[in-house]
Formats: C-alpha cells, sequence, structure tokens
C-alpha cells in the first residue's frame, strides 16, 4: 500500500482537496493541560550522523527532521512515508525517525537531528509534554519547530501546529450518534459507553471534549444512559491508545452492565485503535444488538470492520493532505517567509497561542467510504478485502 500512496499522491492531491479540505475553520475551544506519560514499550535506533546544525534555515534544498511516534499504528506510517516523498520531491533531505512510543527515544532522535544539521523539524510527539527541554536546543540554533498533528505543550520553541481539527473530529464522532439514533426524536433511553485515548496526546482532550459538547446534554436529560457510570475523561482514557487495553476496559464494562442481554445502543470512540478493541470485546462478550460504534484514522481494519458492519464510522483524515500542507509550511520557512495558517486562536501550548493550519476532516461509514476512500486512491478495494 506504501508503493501504491507513493505513486498516487501527486495525481491524487487536487481530488484529496475537494474531499477533505484545508480550509478556515477554526475549532472553538482552548487546550487542556496534558497529563501523564504513556507507557514505553521498545527501542528504536535514534539518528546517527555528526553534522554541524544550522543556523538559520536557507533557500534551495537543506534538511528537515521528521519525528514520528510510533509504526505500530497504520497512519504514522502514511504521515512519515507521505511526508518523506513530498519532502524530497520538494527538494529537501529528510531524516525521518520513528520511535516506537518511546518517549526518551524520541528525545534522542531530536537531538540528533538538531546535532546533525536539520534545519526545521516536523514532530508528532508521543507524550506533549516531554519535549521542552530538547526543544530548547533547537531554540537556540534557531530551527523553527512544526508541530505535527499532536500539539506539543509548554514549549515555546513551537513555531507552527499543522492538524485536521481536533475538536470537529470530536463533534462529527457524537453528532454521528446523535443523529443514528436520532436523539431528539426518539423516546430512549439509549445506553452507551464512552472510550478515548492516550492522556499523554492533547488531542484525546480535543476529541472527548468536542464529542461530549455534542452528548452530554443528552446524558443530563437522561436520554442517553451510561450504565458503567464512567463519564470522566481520566476513566474513559486509553493509555496508549492500545486495543489491548480498551477491550479489556470493556470486557469489565460488558461483565458488569450487559452480560444479561441489557441493550447497548452506542460506544463512543475516539479513534479506531480503541473503536477494534471495544469491537473485540462486544464480539467475545455481548450478545444483544449491535451497537453504533464511531473510531477515527480509517485503518484499513476498521475500514473492513464497518464493512463488516461491526464498526459504524470513521472519522477520514488523509494524510496525504495533512502531508502535502506541511511540506508548504517547511517550504515557506525555508524560503525565509511565514509557514501558511488559518487559525490564531484555538490552540494555546501553555506559552501562548501556536499559530496553526487545521484541515478539516470528514466522517466515512458504509455509504461513502468508496468515493472518500477508494475513488481518491487512498485506497485499492484490494486493501480492503
Ligand atoms: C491522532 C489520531 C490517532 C491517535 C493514536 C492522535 O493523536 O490524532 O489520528 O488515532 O493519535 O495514534
Amino acid at each position: 500500500m506504501k508503493k501504491k500512496l507513493v505513486s498516487m499522491i501527486l495525481a491524487t492531491a487536487m481530488v484529496a482537496a475537494t474531499l477533505v479540505g484545508c480550509g478556515n475553520n477554526g475549532s472553538s475551544q482552548t487546550t487542556a493541560p496534558a497529563a501523564e506519560a504513556p507507557a514505553a514499550d521498545a527501542e528504536a535506533p535514534a539518528a546517527d550522523a555528526e553534522a554541524p546544525a544550522a543556523e538559520a534555515p536557507a533557500a534551495g534544498g537543506g534538511k528537515v527532521g521528521v519525528a514520528m511516534p510510533t509504526k505500530d499504528l497504520q497512519r504514522w506510517n502514511q504521515d512519515g512515508a507521505n511526508m518523506q516523498k513530498e519532502l524530497e520531491a520538494a527538494g529537501y533531505e529528510v531524516d525521518l525517525q520513528y520511535a516506537s512510543n518511546d518517549i526518551q527515544t524520541q528525545v534522542s532522535q531530536i537531538e540528533n537531528m538538531i546535532n546533525s544539521g536539520c534545519q526545521v523539524l516536523v514532530i508528532a510527539s508521543i507524550e506533549g509534554d516531554s519535549l521542552g527541554t530538547v526543544l530548547e536546543q533547537a531554540k537556540e540554533k534557531n530551527i523553527p519547530v512544526i508541530a505535527y498533528d499532536r500539539l506539543i505543550m509548554n514549549s515555546d520553541a513551537v513555531s507552527y501546529y499543522a492538524t485536521f481539527d481536533n475538536y470537529m473530529v470530536g463533534t462529527k464522532q457524537g453528532e454521528y450518534i446523535r443523529d443514528h439514533l436520532d436523539l431528539d426524536n426518539a423516546d430512549g433511553p439509549f445506553n452507551i459507553e464512552l472510550t478515548t485515548g492516550d492522556p499523554g496526546d492533547n488531542n484525546a482532550r480535543f476529541f472527548f471534549g468536542g464529542a461530549m459538547d455534542v452528548l452530554q446534554p443528552y446524558i443530563d436529560s437522561g436520554k442517553l444512559v451510561v450504565k458503567s457510570g464512567q463519564t470522566e475523561f481520566e476513566a474513559v482514557a486509553t493509555a496508549n491508545w492500545s486495543t489491548e487495553t480498551a477491550q479489556a476496559r470493556m470486557d469489565s464494562i460488558v461483565s458488569a452492565n450487559y452480560a444479561d442481554g441489557t441493550q447497548l445502543h452506542a460506544c463512543l470512540c475516539s479513534n479506531d485503535s480503541t473503536a477494534l478493541g471495544v469491537a473485540n470485546s462486544l464480539e467475545a462478550n455481548y450478545t444483544g444488538e449491535w451497537p453504533i460504534i464511531t473510531g477515527q484514522d480509517c485503518d484499513i481494519a476498521s475500514v473492513k470492520n464497518m464493512i463488516a458492519g461491526k464498526q459504524s464510522m470513521s472519522i477520514f483524515k488523509d494524510t496525504r493532505t495533512l502531508a502535502s500542507k506541511v511540506v508548504e509550511m517547511v517550504d515557506a520557512i525555508m524560503k525565509g517567509g511565514d509557514a501558511p495558517v488559518n487559525d490564531t486562536k484555538s490552540y494555546d501550548n501553555g506559552t501562548g497561542i501556536i499559530p496553526s493550519y487545521l484541515c478539516e476532516p470528514v466522517f466515512a461509514d458504509i455509504n461513502n467510504y468508496k468515493e472518500l476512500l477508494i475513488d481518491s486512491g487512498y485506497y485499492t478495494e484490494a486493501d480492503l478485502q
């Protein structure tokens, strides 16, 4: 699939831009503080080159460091591959590193990027709060930092943020549940359970916050009932966005609340890896009618589940679109200018507002996935079989 993505990037860029726009669509929340660290579980090699660091970006070529959190999730592989391909096509040298979800590994990789002459850093952090110290070195060397997808917290070295509108991801998930249960007209009550992501990932609070802004009024009125009683962010968070952790938590919820055949109508899941865990648990433990399950990323396993009726929707964040935008931002910076942004109010990383470029997410479900995912060249039919 990587090969296909690579070959289709140029051909599909315009189609993708029409499907998932990067419009001016500011989200409406301010940033919540990030919390504890996800578990560290693996080793990854650090970059090894030794070369003088750049003092300022130069026009025409140059080296860009791209730090990604993990290869474990499909999306980060696509993000990294798309960015590398596009940056190289634009004439830049790329140092692309994956950190196996290990914070210290990511810190060393970034340190090596700084010391090996990278002139701009693009970083999808593992934990938003853990990069302040290493990024001081980037700041000292005037190396601009673009936070990729996840905001880097409490560091004034962050120059820009590029992401899909995280709050809107959450509202779209909440609206999907609201509309498909017809909460404004149906009598209910309906049972719902909630699952979100890693507490150290600032995005998780935006996803959950956006969804709860839609759903909370129905919980308050009693039309939606959370039988487990777990509604607070900390209670529904999933360390490392782990499928197994989400599955184990759902096992307990089902056995305590739904084992007697009580109907579960909806499961809010903030992304596909947690949605998979919830679906696995229900398949093993639940006998009632299958609930609505939300997700995010349109990972292949989840799109297959969607086709099989085991996941209702997923948010489609076309990684080609975000990668192209970030390449534009890098290029503008390298040429001595300002990067394009479309939001200067939503994302405060604790040191002030970070100028951001927010791309607009869309939802995919059984009715539109072919148009969004196959016709646009994101996947082939064969990928989804
Ligand atoms: C990303 C999601 C992804 C999750 C787990 C979030 O920061 O925005 O797209 O599913 O991390 O990797």
